[in-house]
């Protein structure tokens, strides 16, 4: 049964903004629905989709929660909600928009939902991990093109490449490049790994690559599985690509590079198939874990003993 179907006309009795939010935070726990694109619970989602949707600001005083809607704002809302449920679609993608360093990004399912705690690192400019500011960035399998566009907002200096394998995926980080007017400094290229990157080298390589063991990404939460296996899967142990850019990296990193990578929960994957590899493992403030940074020297001398 639909969330349409179960609810049938009672929408009508739901009159302020906070009935609304109360009435989806409801709607998605009786449904059971998954969080964890930018909310990880029922009411936090609801009060975003509800303001959205209203055109209101996410830090409304909450006096205004009280405000009544009119019926079109009440259905436009309901109308909302109720895809979150029959859809199973993250917030973003039906937004088509995320926030991440404090940017919006436009989103869709051609890419993943921006999450990583990367962003953490990006705004401390990459302290304490890189000696000098980095000014010459790779953000390999960039996606919607957020880590690469945040870093080159952060360090005005920054020239920065954003590469991926999918032609759908650099469409949309094109229309962010677009969006916040970085096209002299940011390009989009289309390329497998470093493939296609000729022989371009960097003072920062950073990463969020896909790292989701197979089994793993088949018993995903509807909402994973709408974003593409592409950006999430990759292979038994999840560490195919990861794989790559280890051994490719330092061909493209000058003498002094740093590489930052995240392989987020398949740390104990990483961990199994190289424990000797000397990476640091940098602590995030907002939550997140599962990055890590290696210098060039430190990769080059380990990729040596193998
Ligand atoms: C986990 S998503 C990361 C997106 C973005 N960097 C972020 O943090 O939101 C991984 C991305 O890697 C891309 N990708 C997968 N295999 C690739 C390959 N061999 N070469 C380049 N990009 C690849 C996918 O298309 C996807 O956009």
């Amino acid at each position: 049964m639909s969330s349409a179907d179960s609810s049938k006309d009672d929408t009508q009795a739901l009159k302020s903004v906070r009935d609304l939010i109360r009435w989806g935070a409801s709607e998605f726990a009786r449904q059971q629905l998954t969080f964890g694109h930018g909310t990880d619970n029922a009411l936090d989602e609801a009060f975003h989709l509800v303001l959205h949707a209203l055109r209101l600001p996410a830090d409304l005083p909450t006096l205004y929660l009280e405000s009544r809607v009119t019926a079109s704002e009440r259905a436009t809302v309901v109308e909302l909600l109720r895809r979150r449920v029959d859809t199973r679609q993250p917030a973003a993608y039906l937004l088509g928009e995320i926030q991440f360093c404090g940017m919006p990004f436009y989103v869709d399912e051609r890419v993943l939902v921006p999450r990583s705690p990367i962003a953490e690192l990006i705004e401390a400019q990459f302290e304490p991990w890189v000696t000098q500011t980095p000014t010459r960035i790779l953000d390999l399998c960039t996606g919607s093109g957020c880590i690469g566009i945040a870093c080159a907002a952060e360090i005005e200096d920054a020239e920065v490449d954003l590469a991926d394998i999918d032609a759908g995926a650099l469409e949309v980080a094109q229309r962010n490049i677009d969006r916040h007017e970085l096209g002299d400094r940011v390009k989009a290229i289309r390329s497998d790994l470093f493939k296609g990157l000729g022989k371009r080298k960097y003072d920062l390589i950073v990463s969020n690559p896909p790292y989701v063991p197979t089994a793993e990404w088949q018993a995903l939460a509807p909402e994973y599985q709408r974003e593409p296996k592409l950006a999430l899967e990759a292979g038994a142990d999840g560490m195919d690509i990861v794989e790559r850019i280890l051994r490719e990296a330092p061909q493209h990193l000058d003498d002094g590079g740093l590489l930052i990578c995240e392989v987020g929960g398949s740390v104990p994957e990483f961990e199994a198939r190289w424990p000797d590899i000397p990476v640091s493992w940098p602590d995030f403030a907002r939550g997140g874990d599962g990055v890590f940074a290696i210098p060039k020297a430190d990769l080059v001398a380990w990729l040596k003993t193998r």
